[in-house]
């Protein structure tokens, strides 16, 4: 039997990933590539919804992808690629809007946030549609599992009930699928607002770890994050969300569990136990960068694996949308 299909995506918005991005979602990549038919991409068609320029988004759909690879991704075992080498996404994200009602767009609580932040009447149509594109790519490639952090809860509910309303009027066409969430890092925290999930929009850079950081400024970001009154190393996300975000990022990348590091800090004090996080960030984050860095330098490699990667996904890509266009009622082209 095949193995079950994962597929997730990114998008190209900054020059580097987020430690929200790497322990939230493509860490989980990564590992999944090992048992599972994978299939990840580089969202730059959801990217140009805050319309950046042409430079910066090439740039960056570069980086995006050196990162990915340099995070571990595996060009023999996964399919990586540029979301709109494949234009049957586009295809796709019309033929949903058209199965997708207004005021069920319009709860997507991300829509609410980004509308707010650009005022409502300048917020371009295509943040509107989003999500409903992010359908799309999922459903274009028949997933079992798409793992993402907790913030696409509400994406994934609506790729859901689109399938399934597609299959019930159209017949079956779509598989129905479903979020792969790691609870314990679903939200990693903004270091200066840790209540705040750690975002590329965030307000202050000093919240912000990124993947790319030299460890310089990354020790300094995390010696300086917000933690808590008190003393004590104890997870409480309530009273002592700056301390529990810690704690986790230390648990997961050393996969030591959270009581045996509250053991190990008792009575130590914050500066000690954030010393030590930044060793392990900084530690487990080099490898990373390194390969990253060593991938930009041969642009023309990077461009080939992308390449490869673009021709197996529109191998999947024809086939969903041959059954989509006949099971709609378009008629096949002459
Ligand atoms: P994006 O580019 O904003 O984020 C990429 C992934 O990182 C996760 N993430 C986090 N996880 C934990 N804590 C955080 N602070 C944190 N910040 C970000 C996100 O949940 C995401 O998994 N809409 C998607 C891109 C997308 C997509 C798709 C995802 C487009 N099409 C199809 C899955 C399937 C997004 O904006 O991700």
């Amino acid at each position: 039997m095949a193995s079950p299909r994962v597929l997730s995506g990114i998008q190209p918005t900054g020059d580097s990933f987020h430690l929200g991005n790497y322990l939230g979602a493509v860490r989980q990549w990564v590992a999944l590539q090992e048992t599972h038919d994978a299939f990840y991409f580089i969202a730059d068609l959801h990217a140009i919804t805050v319309n950046p320029s042409p430079a910066e988004l090439r740039r960056r759909t570069r980086v995006s992808a050196a990162q990915l690879f340099g995070a571990g991704i595996d060009p023999e075992r996964s399919t990586l690629f540029v979301q709109s080498h494949v234009r049957e996404h586009s295809e796709l994200a019309w033929i949903l809007m058209c199965n997708t009602g207004m005021g069920e767009a319009a709860r997507m609580t991300q829509f609410k946030d980004k509308s707010a932040k650009y005022g409502e009447t300048s917020a371009g149509v295509g943040l509107f549609t989003y999500p409903i594109l992010q359908a799309a790519d999922i459903l274009m490639y028949q997933a079992d599992y798409v793992p993402v952090g907790g913030d696409q809860k509400q994406h994934l509910e609506l790729t859901r009930d689109l399938a399934q309303r597609f299959n019930a009027r159209y017949g079956e066409t779509f598989n129905v699928p479903a979020p792969y969430i790691l609870k314990e890092v679903e939200k990693i925290g903004d270091l200066q607002e840790p209540l705040a999930k750690m975002s590329k929009s965030s307000s202050s850079p000093q919240g912000i770890i990124e993947v790319m950081e030299e460890p310089g400024p990354l020790r300094k970001k995390i010696m300086r994050a917000v933690t808590d009154t008190g003393s004590e190393v104890v997870a409480d996300p309530e009273n002592k969300p700056g301390v529990t975000n810690l704690l986790r990022i230390q648990s997961v990348f050393t996969g030591t569990p959270i009581p045996e590091l509250e053991a190990r800090y008792a009575g130590l004090g914050y500066g000690a136990f954030k010393k030590d996080v930044a060793e392990v960030v900084i530690e487990a984050l080099a490898p990373i960068r390194e390969r990253t860095e060593k991938l930009l330098t041969n642009e023309a490699e990077l461009d080939r694996l992308l390449a490869a990667g673009a021709a197996r996904a529109s191998a999947v890509a024809r086939e969903t949308m041959e059954l989509v266009r006949d099971h709609i009622g378009f008629l096949p082209k002459p």
